[in-house]
């Protein structure tokens, strides 16, 4: 009969994220009966707690996320998986002390796999990447090993350098998961799906036919709880150097000739090394930086705070498919709505034949959230008004397509594949640098002359007027057709 076990070893396990997402996920994961047999969850943080007030903390988290799924009468048998030991993992001696706790939980296992969760503050994850490593928790004598560290990996490309050669010297490559969990939305997978699995979209999907492209990434929330952590990190960091960036990529990437994790991650990295770096002081002219009005007052954030909550910037992919086209990305907190989405603009007809002066452009409109689906805008006849015309929207919606199909939470799919060893959607240790590459010149020019200015903007707005600016001021504007939001916005 089979020994093996599998062991989740989540450090940072009381965190937010723990409680509002990998603990729902990985209990959606039980019910759905995908985690592999043997398997155990053992959490780890500085808190002294039982293993039964772990469990019930647990469940409560998960009741406040999902209540029926709690009702469903599988709670029980799921908490039995889960375990607790404290310990911090800036403590060399604490962490000796949980290796030897993971080694007693393990006797007798054979293979004994171990998959490492840091869900920790972002500066903790280079002492808990040691301390793991000199407790020789990351050998691989007895089964897998493997480290999931979540975002932001590095403040900078130079931390995020330094961040790989440390992990690197206790992991190979192939061990390391570097979290996005946009990569786990089912919406941005599709967009591969999207451009891949047609033929007639990719016969447009360039600089002949693309006028230009739009990704918004709005919030409606601001920071709230988490601004210990937020006014450290700031939007750039937060969600352009890895969200946006990465459905930037998806969206410009060049066909991979297979959908393995090297294929697919080695275009990704192609269409970051071709992003035009920005000159010095150039930043002004293609970005935009915001912090919303009463940011300052948040519990937790300094009161002269220069941490932007919303930014809107202007990139360049420097290759033959899209030379000359702009991407414009904005993204911020404390605006109108919470919606994700990608709008590529198509050149408008060159000729013009019918009464309105200046016939729009089609639009194609890729939702990620929440109206996941979506959109081709074109031109139709107005009925009995002579050659009048209208734009019109030709619509697919997940939820009226796929009715009985739930679209899960991304953590589920993401730690399914890290406990699988599929790398596809994690981030390869070049992407993470190049990405930082992209950002560093936007985060180097936070200081000095001619710094880019941090603007003021109201809640509920959509950023500073000067984010408008930078895309009307070259004839166009920004849009969001998922949800109507079109309406409130235009
Ligand atoms: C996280 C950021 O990575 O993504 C948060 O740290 C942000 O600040 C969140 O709110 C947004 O994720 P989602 O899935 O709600 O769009």
């Amino acid at each position: 009969m089979s020994r093996e076990s599998t062991l989740i070893v989540i450090f940072g396990a009381t965190g937010d994220l723990t409680r509002r997402k990998l603990m729902p996920a990985l209990y959606h994961l039980h019910l759905k009966k995908r985690l592999p047999k043997g398997l155990r969850i053992l959490g780890v943080s500085r808190t002294q707690q039982s293993d039964h007030q772990f469990r019930d903390s647990m469940r409560e988290a998960v009741k406040a996320v999902d209540e029926l799924s709690v009702r469903l009468g599988e709670w029980d048998a799921f908490a039995e998986l889960l375990s607790y030991t404290p310990g911090a993992v800036d403590s060399r001696d604490d962490m000796t002390r949980v290796a030897n706790h993971i080694e007693k939980m393990e006797s007798g296992a054979q293979p004994a796999n171990r998959l490492f969760y840091l869900s920790i503050a972002p500066q903790l994850y280079e002492p808990a990447i040691k301390n793991i490593g000199l407790a020789k928790l990351a050998s691989e004598e007895t089964g897998w090993r493997r480290i999931v560290v979540e975002k932001p990996f590095g403040r900078d490309l130079k931390s995020a350098q330094e961040l790989n050669r440390v992990v690197h010297r206790y992991f190979n490559e192939r061990q390391v998961f570097r979290i996005d969990h946009y990569l786990g939305k089912e919406t941005v997978q599709n967009l591969l799906v999207f451009r891949f699995a047609n033929a007639v979209f990719e016969p447009l999907w360039n600089r002949n036919y693309v006028d230009h492209i739009q990704i918004t990434v709005a919030e409606k929330v601001v920071v709230g709880d988490r601004s210990g952590f937020y006014d450290r990190t700031g939007v750039v960091r937060d969600m352009v150097q890895n969200h946006l960036l990465q459905i930037m990529t998806m969206i410009a990437m060049e066909p991979p000739s297979a959908l393995d994790a090297e294929s697919l991650r080695s275009k990704k990295v192609d269409v970051l090394k071709a992003i035009r770096p920005w000159k010095p002081g150039e930043a002004r002219q293609h970005a935009v930086k915001g912090q919303y009005r009463g940011y300052e007052e948040e519990k937790g954030v300094a009161k002269d705070s220069r941490t932007p909550t919303f930014v809107a910037m202007r990139l360049f992919v420097d290759n033959w498919r899209w030379h000359g086209v702009p991407f414009y990305l904005r993204t911020g907190k404390g605006l109108p709505t919470k919606v994700s989405e990608v709008l590529v603009h198509f050149r408008a007809p060159p000729h013009q034949m019918f009464s309105r002066e200046r016939l729009p452009s089609n639009v194609l409109s890729l939702c990620i959230q929440p109206d996941e689906g979506a959109y081709l805008r074109f031109e139709a006849k107005v009925p009995d008004e002579g050659m009048e015309t209208r734009s019109v929207d030709m619509r697919f919606q997940y939820k009226s397509e796929f009715r009985t199909q739930a679209i899960p939470e991304a953590y589920e799919r993401l730690l399914q594949d890290a406990l699988a060893g599929d790398p596809t959607l994690f981030i390869r240790s070049d992407q993470i640098e190049e990405s930082w590459r992209v950002v560093d010149d936007l985060l180097n020019d936070e200081d000095g002359p001619s710094a880019l200015p941090l603007r003021l903007y109201d809640r509920a707005t959509w950023g500073p007027e000067a984010a408008d600016a930078l895309v009307t001021q070259e004839g166009r504007s920004w849009l969001l057709l998922c949800g109507g939001h079109e309406e409130a916005y235009v």
